[in-house]
C-alpha cells in the first residue's frame, strides 16, 4: 500500500482534507496528515516512510528529501514550487509536480480585495478612490494574471499586460493590451499586479527604477512572492513618493522599517491568496489524483524537474 503524507503547516479547509482522504482511500492508499507543525524536524520525521508528499508552501528541503528513503514524488498543491529543493529531488530521482491553475482564481480575487481595501483608505472613514477607469498592469500573464484581467474588466479598468513568454495575440484576444517592455508596463499603470514566480532571474527584480516610474497614486499589488521585490528599493520608494502604496499577500522582511507608512501599506499576516475552500479542494484533489496517476500509470504530466 502506497503511503502518502499531506504536510501542510497552513492546513487545507476541512472539506478539502476530507475529499483528499477519500480519494486516497478509494484508490487503496494510506494517507496521513501533518498539519500546523512547528518545527522542520516534525516534517522530516513524518516524511521518513512516505512514498509521496503533498505540500503547500511547506519547505521540501534537501533534509526532507534525502531522509525520506521511500520518496518517489512531491506534489506542491499550488503554483509556485520555489519551496522545493529541485536539485536535491532530481539528484535523488524524486519527481516534483505542481498543480497549475487550481488556486489562481482565489489569488486573483484576493488581489482585488486588497486593492479595494487600500483604495478606500483601509476603510478609515475618509474618502478613497474607485478602480473604475484606472489602468492596471498585469506583470506576467499566466493563470493568475488571466483571472486578474477578467476581474479588472468587470471593474471597468483599462488592462495592460507584460509577459515575454506569452504571444501578444494571445493576450490581446482577451481584450488586454499587450505591452512590449516591462518599463512600459510600469510607467503606464497606476496599479501593477505581480504574478511572476520567484527564481534566480526574478528575485529582487522589482526595484526603484520600475516603481518610481509608475504614475501618480501608484499601487503595487503583490500576490506573488516577497522575494521578487528589492526591499531596499521599496523602502526608498516609500520615502521618496508620498503617493505610493503597497499591498502584499505576505509581509516583507523589512516590515519593521515601514512602520511609519502604515496608511500606505497593507500586508496579510499569513499568505492568504489560495486560502479558500474552493482553491483548497481544487489544488488538493488535483495533487491527490496526480499522485495516483503517477503510481498507477507513470503519468508525469505536471513534472517540473
Ligand atoms: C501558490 O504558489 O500556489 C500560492 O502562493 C499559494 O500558496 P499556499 O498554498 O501556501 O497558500
Amino acid at each position: 500500500m502506497h503511503k502518502i503524507l499531506v504536510a501542510t503547516d497552513k492546513p487545507f479547509a476541512k472539506a478539502a482534507s476530507d475529499q483528499i482522504r477519500q480519494v486516497f482511500q478509494e484508490a487503496g492508499y494510506e494517507c496521513v496528515f501533518l498539519e500546523k507543525y512547528t518545527t522542520q524536524q516534525e516534517f522530516i520525521d513524518a516524511a521518513l516512510d512516505a512514498e509521496a508528499i503533498i505540500i503547500r508552501s511547506d519547505k521540501a528541503d534537501s533534509d526532507v528529501i534525502n531522509k525520506a528513503g521511500k520518496l518517489k514524488i512531491i506534489v506542491r498543491a499550488g503554483a509556485g514550487y520555489d519551496n522545493v529543493d529541485l536539485k536535491a529531488a532530481t539528484e535523488k530521482g524524486v519527481v516534483v509536480m505542481n498543480t497549475p491553475g487550481q488556486n489562481s482564481n482565489a489569488v486573483a480575487e484576493l488581489a482585488f480585495g486588497m486593492m479595494v481595501y487600500q483604495a478606500r483608505k483601509q476603510f478609515n472613514g475618509s474618502s478613497g478612490t474607485e478602480l473604475k477607469d484606472k489602468t492596471i498592469g498585469i506583470h506576467a500573464y499566466g493563470n493568475v494574471g488571466r483571472h486578474v484581467a477578467r476581474i479588472a474588466k468587470g471593474f471597468d479598468m483599462k488592462v495592460l499586460a507584460y509577459d515575454p513568454f506569452v504571444a501578444a495575440d494571445v493576450i490581446e484576444k482577451d481584450g488586454v493590451k499587450s505591452v512590449k517592455t516591462i518599463e512600459e508596463l510600469y510607467r503606464s499603470s497606476q496599479y501593477v499586479s505581480l504574478h511572476i514566480p520567484a527564481n534566480e532571474k526574478t528575485k529582487k527584480s522589482i526595484g526603484y527604477a520600475l516603481l518610481s516610474s509608475m504614475p501618480e497614486n501608484a499601487m503595487l499589488v503583490n500576490t506573488a512572492r516577497k522575494e521578487v521585490i528589492n526591499e531596499d528599493d521599496l523602502q526608498k520608494v516609500f520615502q521618496d513618493r508620498k503617493d505610493f502604496t503597497y499591498v502584499s499577500d505576505i509581509e516583507p522582511d523589512c516590515l519593521a522599517n515601514l512602520s511609519e507608512y502604515k496608511s500606505r501599506l497593507y500586508c496579510t499576516p499569513k499568505k492568504m491568496g489560495a486560502q479558500t475552500e474552493e482553491a483548497n479542494i481544487n489544488a488538493g484533489i488535483a495533487a491527490a489524483k496526480q499522485i495516483i496517476q503517477f503510481f498507477e500509470h507513470n503519468d508525469v504530466t505536471f513534472k517540473v524537474n
